[in-house]
């Protein structure tokens, strides 16, 4: 690879070029000249900024499919002499849900349909070992990892999580220990690799098209086996979200190379001088020669334009593209800008600081798609009118056939749908991480107050904790919704625990995976869904209870009947 860099706006951008053209790409966005100059040996091409956006699209499409570069200098002569650049970049992406919602049968079927699926990389060392405890029906996560590259370690995670014909009926799950800043337990990092690899390598088996895997920025104690684990699988493009994700694209750069990496934990009162870093380096977990890799690509989510151009700026290495997420969409949504006063339903209100100003996207120079109530042929044409590739979208996703979402719970809410009853409730304090959640209303689920408060508090997955300061210098970890006396105890305050509910617990129940408590008592489920939800009866055929995933990407397309 060659590699050119250039000052620009402060920072150092770099950009790689396969060395065998013996070319050299200097990358001149930012520098407000209006166009960019590509470097050919000594030869000097100018370009506009309409071509050379067209061909990053290009190079960027290479990255994505994998495919060997188609010669750039043809296609550089090409756009100059006024060809129409074709786009090829995916239109649909679907959005990564976790936990386990996106999984890898919904995933391969999208990829499968040409479009980008997305599996969700949340909690997949939980899911992956109840998928194991309950006898791994299909034998789906045993094939997978029967073709983990390190034969040892895969055998000693099904040792320690399969079940011949699943755990006894009405027994709770086996627990798994919880991560820390150092020191987690080595039988959690083995898990954590390979169930990131088996949900990929299982969304890719069959087809050649990409798979993207999508993680929560807030949720960083596993980011870094985790990632690591999605590469061994070939992923093609890493999405992320809730957060500032502005070390990730240097992780990736060093684990392509199977080299080690760190990542800075956000921890709550830390004090200059105190050691946050997480460190992961993959000689400590390789068994013999380590499988050739390539850089996903990385698509961070964001919400407004300013976290854009920081990450394009700033970023510790190069960001592919961004999905722009506006506060319709399902999940966790960015707050309102400036913290104005709830609504008198309790609900966030966001106003025009919050929508991205798609011009200034447009002058980033790389590719966007837009996220939330964008599931129509419509809201793609409109997306791809106004300068984005394409769209991410995720509700409409969640309830077809293939998701991993109940089926009891699609059925419910489709039925709900349909009859023009259901409801999404925009909870601001739900969530642990602060962020405001989005809350399909559904009797007999923690929606309702009654279900929430006849809960027994607790905290044994603990992905949504906070790392905080201890007074002797160590790293604590607290959840706003585990046992409230607990949380006091570790320095919590008490006002912050009020109405957080166990996302954790709650979000494996809705994947048919909740936790069996003493006396037999399931989890309840905590559903969420973008405000799209009211509308997901438009996929299903007259008569039809269920849709699939090729139903979705048709009617968006433009093509269903
Ligand atoms: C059930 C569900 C779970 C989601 N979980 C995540 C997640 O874990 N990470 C993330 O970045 N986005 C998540 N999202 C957001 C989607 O990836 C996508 O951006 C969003 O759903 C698009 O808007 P739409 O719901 O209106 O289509 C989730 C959405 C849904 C519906």
């Amino acid at each position: 690879m060659g590699q050119a860099s250039l000052p620009h706006a402060g920072h150092w951008r770099h950009v790689y070029w396969p060395a065998s053209t013996g070319a050299t790409g200097l990358d001149l966005r930012g520098l407000g000249a209006g166009f960019g100059v590509w470097f050919t040996g000594h030869l000097p091409w100018a370009v506009s900024r309409e071509q050379y956006r067209a061909y990053y699209a290009l190079r960027q499409l290479n990255a994505l499919y994998d495919a060997p570069d188609p010669g750039y200098i043809l296609k550089l002569a090409d756009l100059q002499a006024g060809k129409a650049p074709v786009s090829v970049l995916p239109k649909i992406i679907q959005g990564g849900m976790g936990a386990g919602v996106s999984n890898w049968t919904l995933a391969n079927a999208v990829s499968r349909l040409g479009q980008l699926g997305v599996v969700s990389g949340t909690a997949l060392d939980v899911i992956v070992s109840r998928r194991l405890q309950d006898g791994d029906p299909g034998g789906h996560m045993r094939r997978a990892i029967a073709r983990f590259p390190f034969p040892e370690m895969a055998g000693r995670v099904l040792a320690r999580h399969f079940v011949e014909g699943g755990r006894p009926a009405g027994t709770p799950y086996r627990a798994i220990p919880m991560y820390a800043r150092t020191g987690s337990a080595r039988e959690l990092i083995e898990l954590c690799i390979v169930a990131n690899f088996a949900e990929v390598f299982l969304a890719r088996e069959g087809h050649d098209g990409p798979v993207g895997i999508n993680y929560l920025e807030k949720i960083q104690l596993p980011v870094l086996p985790s990632i690591y684990g999605a590469m061994l699988a070939g992923v093609a493009a890493v999405l992320m979200g809730a957060g500032i994700p502005i070390r990730v694209p240097g992780v990736l750069d060093t684990f392509a190379l199977h080299g080690p990496a760190e990542y800075p934990l956000s921890i709550t009162g830390s004090i200059e001088g105190d050691d946050t870093l997480m460190r992961f380096s993959p000689s400590d977990w390789i068994e013999g020669t380590p499988p050739a890799m390539k850089r996903p690509l990385f698509l961070p989510i964001i919400a407004s334009n300013t976290l854009a151009l920081t990450l394009s700026r700033k970023a510790n290495g190069r960001v592919d593209g961004f999905i722009i997420e506006g506060p319709t969409a399902g999940g966790h949504n960015a707050p309102p800008r400036g913290k104005p006063p709830l609504s008198a339903a309790g609900e966030p209100v966001y106003g025009e600081r919050d929508v991205v100003d798609l011009a200034k996207m447009r002058e980033l120079g790389l590719p966007f798609w837009l996220a939330g109530g964008r599931g129509t042929a419509e809201g793609l044409r409109d997306a791809l009118a106004r300068g984005a590739a394409g769209i991410q979208v995720g509700t409409a996703f969640a309830y077809c056939v293939e998701s991993g979402l109940d089926t009891a719970t699609k059925e419910r809410v489709l039925r709900l749908a349909a009859a023009g009853s259901a409801r999404i409730f925009t909870d601001p304090v739900a969530s642990p991480t602060g962020f405001p959640f989005k809350v399909v209303q559904l009797e007999g689920t923690l929606s309702s107050e009654a279900e929430y408060l006849a809960r027994t508090r607790i905290c044994d997955l603990g992905y949504l904790r906070e790392p905080y300061r201890k007074e002797d210098g160590s790293t604590g970890y607290r959840c706003a919704s585990e046992p409230v006396a607990h949380y006091i105890a570790k320095g919590g305050g008490e006002e912050n625990a009020q109405g957080r509910k166990c996302l954790c617990n709650a979000l494996m129940a809705d994947i048919g995976i909740g936790q069996t408590r003493a006396g037999g008592i399931v989890e309840k489920t905590l559903v969420t869904s973008g405000d799209d939800v009211a509308d997901t009866a438009r996929f299903l055929a007259p008569g039809a209870a269920s849709y699939s995933a090729a139903d979705v990407v048709a009617r968006l397309l433009g093509v269903a009947s």
